[in-house]
């Protein structure tokens, strides 16, 4: 096999950056084995003794992805999988449990087009049968919602011992504080009986509102409530350790959860510690130590992660991790039905149910047809199949003002943190909208020498992150790309080609790899004129003003084009329509 030389040098060490080297052990491989049609591959997953489903950060994406044939599963099949997976792969003999990391809205009409927020898409994921489960910071933005996710989920009768939040509060009427659902939870597995404490941690999150608090992981478990845990819960007493949160599993920058990780191994040496992370948006999978590891399943419906660990109790547990596909196919093929008897009766009732609430919130209603598919990261910047390309060359020049003329040059500034998800061929809907643009903006504008207005874009994607991104879910960049064998078979899906602790193999389906760009953090659309003076307008989301004022003054005092200082004084009203409203109107005329 080939691919031994990729895994050595990743494999059986991992390099942290504080320079320790943990040996990780050799993943276990299975059999590649052939679907239905025979030529496209299905990697089997190995189950063992204690195994785990793990989804995180679904933002509403319970109705499946209905231009992309990839993920065609929605909440219906994956209550069906779950349910068929337990029954014929999981058994009597072993144990499964269902978790997931939060992040529930902000992304899809399903959750979005309710007022509160995710009124009746929460009703619909609760359906799922979660054994552990928590919130993101998605949870905590709006009062409303936090208000909503924290009576509906974490306080109702059939999560009140599921859901754990071991550093969130939640603030009552009365304003009080009271834990946002258990602060841990202590069963006993079905089956073999393992006896399981789960802790779950928020990553240091402190933009909530006024209903919650988050206490930063570390600092919560050195109160006492974790003191009482540990008293009551010594490691004698624990086999497994399940972390889960919304937090990444690889985070270089902050790392928090290894610092969580470092703390609990003073109390729990040699306990087995597995961990389920979120918020980064990606398939990951990590070694901590010999008896622990992490794992992180992706977003938006489009993964399931699959985790099992064998010879829980010995001294040498093994761990197995699969990332599934959200697809009937893969949820067929590993529950071991063919796809016509995968749904289940209650499956098939969330999925109607489903249909009924895309029709109720007129989901399906048509603005237009799109005739290509639009990449955000996936297509380099300058190509045609770039939305951002497509944005600063078709959409952002329809841009008309009442409040000024057009005789000047024009620079167009946007930040891409706008857009959402890919723009994808077929019919656009006003779940299209809630996916790909959902956010309204207002535009402003400077009158500033030409000289000066060219460099403001080039100068703002030097820098890090704006102060204010419009965030909600940004774009992570791909932390170790370009590593794994790169496939390419145009007769595969595209999709991840993931590199983790374990190698390249994580993948249930081999896909026809998706190679990333990096996406700046503003993207601008150019319009000179010839012949006019030398000074331009240039245009920006009123949400990003001080940016772009700093901006000019920091290349003014480079230049000092201009013999003056800039403030948001100088800024006016510039009006016109949102890029949301001119990107529907460039599909309505196409
Ligand atoms: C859809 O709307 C109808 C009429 O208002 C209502 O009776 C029904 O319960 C709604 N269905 C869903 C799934 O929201
Ligand atoms: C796209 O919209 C048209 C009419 O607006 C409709 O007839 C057609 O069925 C839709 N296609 C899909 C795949 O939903
Ligand atoms: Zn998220
Ligand atoms: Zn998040």
């Amino acid at each position: 096999m080939n691919k031994a030389v990729f895994w050595l040098p990743i494999l059986f060490f991992t390099v942290w950056a504080d320079g320790l080297t943990i040996p990780s052990r050799r993943p276990q491989f299975q059999q590649v084995q052939g679907t239905d049609s025979g030529e496209l591959l299905i990697r089997d997953l190995h189950v063992g003794e204690l195994n785990f489903l793990h989804t995180t950060d679904t933002h509403g994406w319970l109705g499946s992805h209905l231009t992309q044939p990839n993920y065609d599963a929605d909440w219906g099949d994956f209550v069906s999988f779950a349910s068929r997976f337990r029954e014929n792969r999981v058994g009597a003999e072993s144990d499964l449990i269902l978790v997931d990391t939060g992040d529930k809205h902000d992304g899809n009409g399903l959750s979005d087009a309710t007022v509160p927020n995710g009124l009746e898409s929460t009703k619909v994921f609760n359906e799922q049968d979660y054994d552990l489960l928590t919130l993101g910071n998605h949870e905590l933005y709006t009062e409303e919602n936090t208000i909503l996710e924290y009576c509906s989920t974490a306080s109702s009768k059939k999560f009140k011992d599921a859901y754990v939040s071991s550093n969130v509060e939640f603030v009552t009427n009365e304003g009080k504080l009271v834990p946002f659902g258990s602060k841990y939870r202590f069963f006993r597995t079905r089956n073999r009986e393992f006896r399981i404490l789960a802790l779950s941690f928020m990553f240091n999150f402190q933009r909530t509102n006024t209903r919650a608090k988050v206490t930063p992981a570390l600092e919560s478990l050195n109160q006492d409530w974790f003191k009482e845990v540990i008293f009551k819960y010594p490691a004698e007493n624990v086999d497994v350790l399940v972390v889960f949160g919304h937090m990444p599993i690889t985070d270089p920058e902050n790392r928090e959860i290894n610092q969580v990780h470092r703390r609990l191994r003073e109390i729990y040496p040699e306990t087995v510690i597995q961990y389920f992370g979120g918020h980064s948006h990606i398939r990951d999978f990590a070694v901590f130590d010999r008896q622990s590891t992490g794992l992180q399943s992706g977003r938006f419906s489009e993964t399931v992660g699959f985790l099992s660990i064998t010879d829980v109790k010995g001294n040498d547990p093994r761990f197995f991790r699969r990332y599934l596909d959200f697809n009937k196919n893969s949820f067929a093929y590993h529950s071991r039905v063919s796809q016509s008897n995968l749904a289940t009766e209650k499956g098939s009732r969330i999925s109607n149910h489903l249909s009924k609430l895309r029709e109720n919130l007129s989901l399906n209603e048509v603005v237009g047809y799109v005739p290509n598919t639009y990449y955000m990261d996936t297509k380099p910047l300058r190509s045609k199949h770039n939305i951002y390309h497509l944005l600063t060359s078709k959409v952002l020049p329809r841009l008309k003002s009442q409040q000024t003329d057009n005789t000047k040059s024009r620079f167009i500034i946007i930040n891409t943190g706008a857009i959402r998800y890919d723009l994808y061929k077929g019919n656009f809907t006003k779940d299209s909208e809630y996916i790909v643009s959902p956010f309204p903006n207002d535009w402003n504008y400077i009158e500033v020498p030409l000289s000066l207005a060219e460099g403001v874009a080039d100068y703002l994607n030097e820098g890090p992150v704006l102060l204010r991104s419009m965030a909600p879910p940004s774009v992570f960049k791909r932390s170790r790309p370009g590593l794994c064998p790169f496939i390419h078979d145009p007769k595969r899906s595209k999709g991840y080609t993931t590199l983790d602790d374990y190698g390249c193999e994580g993948d249930d389906i081999p896909h026809n790899t998706e190679i990333y760009y990096d996406v700046p953090n503003v993207v601008q659309s150019v319009e000179l004129k010839s012949g006019t003076e030398d000074t331009a307008h240039l245009v920006f989301y009123s949400f990003i003003q001080r940016d772009v004022v700093r901006a000019l003054n920091a290349l003014n005092r480079r230049t000092t084009v201009a013999k003056r200082h800039y403030s948001e004084k100088d800024c006016r009203q510039y009006g016109g329509h949102a890029t949301k409203e001119l990107l529907k109107e460039w599909i309505r005329d196409l």
